[in-house]
């Protein structure tokens, strides 16, 4: 038997400020009617001007940290999931790093809202592949630094924080731990969702300030429409390699983008609403941060028990996907 990473601790942070709906209706032309119909989303957090992806990085992976009984100088690697750097350079692991008190490798990882699956499965495997003992993974977001605050289509769904968790190894065994994952990306949607400039292909000027090229952009329809197929065969693909009915699963944590793509996902993958955990209501799109923060929050209030069946689920700018099934608790 292989060793296994399993969560030995989990943190969250939230910025204080908090968008309503009444407040976005008095600054753009929506109504809280239509945001609670069309995305389930009632407010979201937003950054203080002090607020940054590191600093809210940093307080969920210290809680992470301290939860998990440990020291930051017991931590061997830093994963950091994030759409939303702290600077084009050096990398947010960088300054989380110095910020916590580590010392170890850390990188950061861009997969859109796929990002902190995609980072539990990379720390995961590094652990068991390399011996190491406890790795960091953090998803973190400040997206209202990228939305264009007059576009109504988008600055209404997505919201900041931060969350994080500490994978321990365990030696052998069937304990808890990660148990099946499923990765992926389809680039030929790459326009759906993203922001044009800042990059190699369009360096960032006064022209595409002017044209606000420097804001996120999304074709919400068609992005949705690929999101409910995306997860749902994802979710499948990672259930039929652990030889795992969706029946079985105790807990689904989906992404959570737009309660309406949950509830479609969900009711394909046959998976019951009250096995399914929403926080969207509260918090909206917070891209790397939802999954973890979904987790911290349903670990935190005792929903998630020992040796339940965890599957994890997003998808997101790419457009990419990534599913993870665990079996929660410690050895
Ligand atoms: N308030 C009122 N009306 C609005 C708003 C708003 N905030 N936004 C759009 N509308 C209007 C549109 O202009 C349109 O009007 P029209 O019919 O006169 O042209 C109408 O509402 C319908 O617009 P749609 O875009 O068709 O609305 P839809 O039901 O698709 O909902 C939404 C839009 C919420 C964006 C939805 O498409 C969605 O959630 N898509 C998926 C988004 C997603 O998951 N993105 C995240 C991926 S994560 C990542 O990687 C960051």
């Amino acid at each position: 038997m292989s060793d296994r990473a399993y969560v030995a601790g989990w943190g969250a942070a939230l910025p204080d400020g908090v968008l309503t709906n009444a407040a976005l209706e008095a600054r753009i032309d929506t109504t809280d009617a239509w945001i609670v119909e069309r995305t389930g989303i009632r407010e979201r957090r937003v950054a203080s001007a002090d607020d940054t992806t590191a600093s809210l990085a940093i307080a969920a992976g210290a809680a992470a940290i301290k939860r998990a009984g440990l020291t930051p100088d017991a931590i061997d690697l830093l994963v950091l999931a994030t759409a939303t750097p702290e600077q084009p350079i050096p990398h947010t692991g960088a300054f989380v790093g110095e910020g916590i008190g580590l010392r170890c490798g850390s990188f950061d990882l861009a997969a859109g809202c796929a990002g902190f699956v995609y980072a539990l499965v990379a720390g995961s495997s590094m652990l068991v592949a390399g011996g190491l003992d406890h790795v960091l993974i953090i998803g973190a977001e400040t997206l209202s630094r990228i939305v264009n605050p007059e576009d109504r289509s988008t600055c209404i769904l997505f919201g900041d924080g931060s969350a994080a968790v500490v994978l321990s190894r365990a030696s052998g065994g069937d304990g808890p731990g990660l148990l099946a994952w499923d990765l992926g990306c389809d680039g030929s949607a790459v326009g759906l969702l993203e922001i044009r400039a800042g990059g190699s292909r369009m360096p960032t000027t006064a022209a595409t300030v002017a044209d606000g090229d420097h804001y996120l952009r999304m074709a919400g329809q068609e992005v949705f429409r690929r999101a409910v197929r995306a997860v749902v065969d994802s979710a499948e693909a990672t259930l039929d390699r652990a030889g795992v009915d969706a029946s079985s699963v105790d807990w689904f944590v989906p992404h959570q983008a737009n309660a309406r793509i949950i509830e479609a996902a969900r009711t394909r993958l046959g998976i019951p609403a009250e096995k399914t955990i929403v926080n969207i209501e509260h918090y909206g799109n917070t891209s790397a941060a939802s999954i973890p923060l979904a987790l911290a929050e349903a670990a935190s209030d005792g929903r998630l028990q020992p040796g339940q069946l965890v599957l994890a689920s997003g998808f997101g700018a790419g457009m990419a996907w990534a599913s993870a099934l665990l079996r929660w608790g410690t050895p």
